[in-house]
């Protein structure tokens, strides 16, 4: 390949002595586990989300297991979500023995479809909670969402593991979901140098009952365990190399914003579909994921004259192995069937060489 789909270390050039610094202070204070390093990372990370609290965890699918656990979601119960996702999203709720229920997503953003989630809600026993995805970092459509949370007295949760940063009128997801999780591996638009993971929340017992059931659920009592938990703790290195990230966040989503909108400019066109946000919202960019036709023979030209692309996702989750039997809306799943084969995303991080990205367009027109 002629350069990254992602690259990593154009980044870690740029930081490299902050985050050496930062390592060297966990080695000598030795605090490897909630050293100091984690609350200050919350509480700047809550800050930038605009308030609320922060707990962070071990990855981005414990996130999501932590808060359906806290809100006693368990067997027999059901959770919406889309199926045009990272399988992650639907594993954390069938993990603790609940069924994922798969819904559509809209035809033009690709997040959860209210439409779909209606039908699947009316059709369902047991409905506990939603689960939104903001899918290749642009926000989900949150005020109808929270309506439908609302009239069916349902938990909303945002799984923003690939969209942290993003807006919709300006606001953060956590102004109307009860609780947003998020993923720092690596390749996400805020990434750590392993794995990682948070959720935030403006409910002050939610906050409480995490950071006890992410530390094997502890109790108060001296020795006692109140809560069956997991050993889900962000630690403290990870932690220090986040803070240091989190300080050029807000101009990467920036950056990002800027590649994305001459990939639009470049691309658009009667063949190629580029990627629309929300209106009001400001997408941060996780992928810039197009739709072509005939995109397998495509992907295949460009990995060939040296251009990485990816497909996200071959297959929709309810076609996956593990969770092809939990169901599917009453309306099934077109979009999402129409999606997985004409999705590809480009090269796509905050410090893509206009000249790289020449490259990449200049080699997609070709083919078109
Ligand atoms: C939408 C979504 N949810 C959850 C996850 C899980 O995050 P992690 O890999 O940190 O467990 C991912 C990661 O790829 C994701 O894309």
């Amino acid at each position: 390949m002629k350069f990254p789909f992602i690259d990593l270390q154009a980044q870690r050039a740029i930081i490299a002595d902050e985050v050496d610094a930062a390592l060297k202070r966990v080695l000598e204070h030795g605090q490897f586990i909630l050293g100091p390093e984690v609350e200050q990372f919350e509480i700047q990370l809550a800050e930038f989300e605009g308030g609320g609290h922060a707990v962070s965890c071990a990855n981005g699918t414990d996130a999501i297991i932590l808060p359906l656990k806290a809100w006693g979601v368990g067997p027999g119960d059901t959770v919406f979500c889309p199926s045009w996702t990272y399988a992650a999203t639907a594993e954390a709720i069938a993990v603790i023995g609940a069924i994922p229920y798969f819904v559509d997503v809209d035809p033009v953003t690709y997040n959860l479809c209210p439409k779909s989630l209606r039908a699947s809600i009316l059709q369902s026993q047991n409905a506990k909670a939603i689960i939104a995805v903001d899918l290749f970092g642009q926000p989900a459509n949150y005020p109808e969402l929270r309506a439908i949370a609302d009239e069916f007295d349902l938990k909303l949760m945002a799984d923003s593991a690939q969209g942290m940063g993003c807006r919709l009128s300006g606001k953060a997801p956590i102004e109307w979901a009860d609780v947003v999780t998020t993923s720092f591996f690596p390749a996400k638009p805020l990434g750590c140098y392993g794995d990682g993971g948070a959720m935030l929340t403006r409910d002050e017992s939610l906050k409480e009952q995490l950071l006890s059931l992410r530390f094997h659920g502890r109790g108060t009592v001296p020795g006692d365990h109140a809560k069956v938990g997991l050993n889900s703790r962000l630690d403290t290195m990870q932690a220090a190399i986040l803070i240091e990230k989190l300080k050029i966040f807000a101009d990467e989503i920036e950056a990002r914003n800027r590649i994305a909108h001459r990939y639009t400019e470049a691309l658009q066109s009667n063949i190629l579909r580029t990627p629309k946000v929300i209106e009001g919202g400001l997408s941060i960019w996780a992928q810039y994921s197009i739709e072509v036709p005939d995109r397998d023979s495509v992907m295949a030209g460009m990995r060939a004259a040296g251009i990485p692309v990816a497909a996200y996702y071959p297959l929709p989750t309810h076609m996956q192995t593990a969770y092809k039997d939990f169901p599917t809306s009453p309306d099934g799943l077109p979009n999402t069937m129409a999606a997985k084969d004409m999705i590809m995303a480009l090269p796509m991080h905050a410090y893509l060489k206009p000249e790289d990205q020449d490259a990449v367009i200049e080699t997609l027109l070709g083919f078109m």
